[in-house]
């Protein structure tokens, strides 16, 4: 008895649409780049724009397809999966068409979520870096982000008062030792964003921002060397603590939405407070303890 009760109320619920939020994204189109598996800060964009109305394509590069778990999401998120590397112009275009033709129109919001240096990966020393993987780290990071808004307008992919988020850390204006040639990557994104943003308003009023979010243990944060004693630093550093990669996606989805139609060409710190923070009184209790040693 309590049984249908419960059964019959999830399907009234499913029915009104009780589990969307606020429907910010109802009726909006979109691309989802970066979601790897369940960590990923792209993996709980999908879900969040789904709840909140959005239709969408979730698309990686070819080799994370076989290796992470993106499928599983486009079953919960009722889509398809595109695959795209995101350094080739050619798969971007063929990105842009399928999703135009699977969405039956053109975006609303394009989310890049992608990241990754050789560099970092293999523990290379900023002062012994390898040139070839330090111009990866940048056209992967970096100039995908240009690749995907001129490819985007070459198909004329993006409607007018379209939103286009990137993700980017505070390395692109702070020394970060361990980020390495990740840090020349993000200040490039971060440039890149400002300059089509400009291009991209003037014409179609289209938003372009970065997000600068706290560290994060996802594939990508953990590749950093020495991560997890940093998380907890950032945390300490941070009036109200780090943000989580939930957190992040409800930002974006703000920023997706109508409700922030003015804003563009910005570096958005969405960080607990992190980056306007000099010194806090524990680390100088700390300082001043030792010092009295
Ligand atoms: N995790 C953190 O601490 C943190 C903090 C600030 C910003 N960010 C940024 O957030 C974004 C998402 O990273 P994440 O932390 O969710 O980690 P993640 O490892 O889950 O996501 C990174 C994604 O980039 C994709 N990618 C790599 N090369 C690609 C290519 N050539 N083409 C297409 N996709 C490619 C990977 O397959 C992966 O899905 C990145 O830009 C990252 O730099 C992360």
């Amino acid at each position: 008895m309590l049984r249908d009760l419960f059964i019959n109320f999830n399907i009234f619920a499913k029915k009104i649409n009780l589990n969307t939020m606020y429907n910010l994204l109802k009726g909006k189109k979109g691309i989802i780049t970066g979601a790897l598996d369940e960590n990923s800060i792209a993996w709980k964009v999908a879900q969040t724009a789904h709840q909140e109305g959005a239709s969408f394509v979730l698309t990686n590069a070819p080799v994370a397809l076989r290796m992470g778990k993106i499928k599983e999401l486009a079953e919960q998120c009722q889509t398809i999966v595109i695959p795209a590397d995101a350094t080739s112009e050619e798969d971007l275009k063929n990105l842009y068409e399928k999703s135009m033709e699977h969405l039956g129109g053109k975006v609303d919001f394009v989310l890049h979520s992608i990241g990754m240096s050789p560099n970092v990966r293999k523990n290379r020393a900023y002062n012994d870096l390898n040139y070839t993987w330090f111009q990866q780290s940048l056209d992967i990071s970096g100039l995908s982000f240009h690749k995907m808004m001129q490819v985007g307008e070459k198909t004329d992919a993006f409607n007018d008062y379209a939103s286009i988020v990137a993700l980017t850390y505070i390395a692109a204006q702070r020394v970060f030792p361990d980020y390495s040639d990740m840090a020349q990557a993000k200040s490039l994104l971060e440039s890149i964003a400002r300059s089509y943003g400009y291009v991209l308003g003037k014409s179609k009023r289209i938003r372009v921002n970065t997000v600068s979010q706290s560290p994060t243990p996802t594939t990508a944060g953990t590749g950093i060397s020495g991560f997890d004693a940093f998380l907890s630093y950032a945390d300490q550093m941070s009036p109200l603590g780090n943000a989580s990669a939930q957190e992040c996606a409800d930002y974006i989805i703000t920023l997706f939405s109508d409700l922030t139609r003015r804003v563009t060409m910005q570096n958005l710190f969405h960080d607990g407070g992190f980056s306007a923070v000099g010194v806090t009184q524990e680390i100088m209790d700390l300082v001043l303890k030792s010092n009295n040693q």
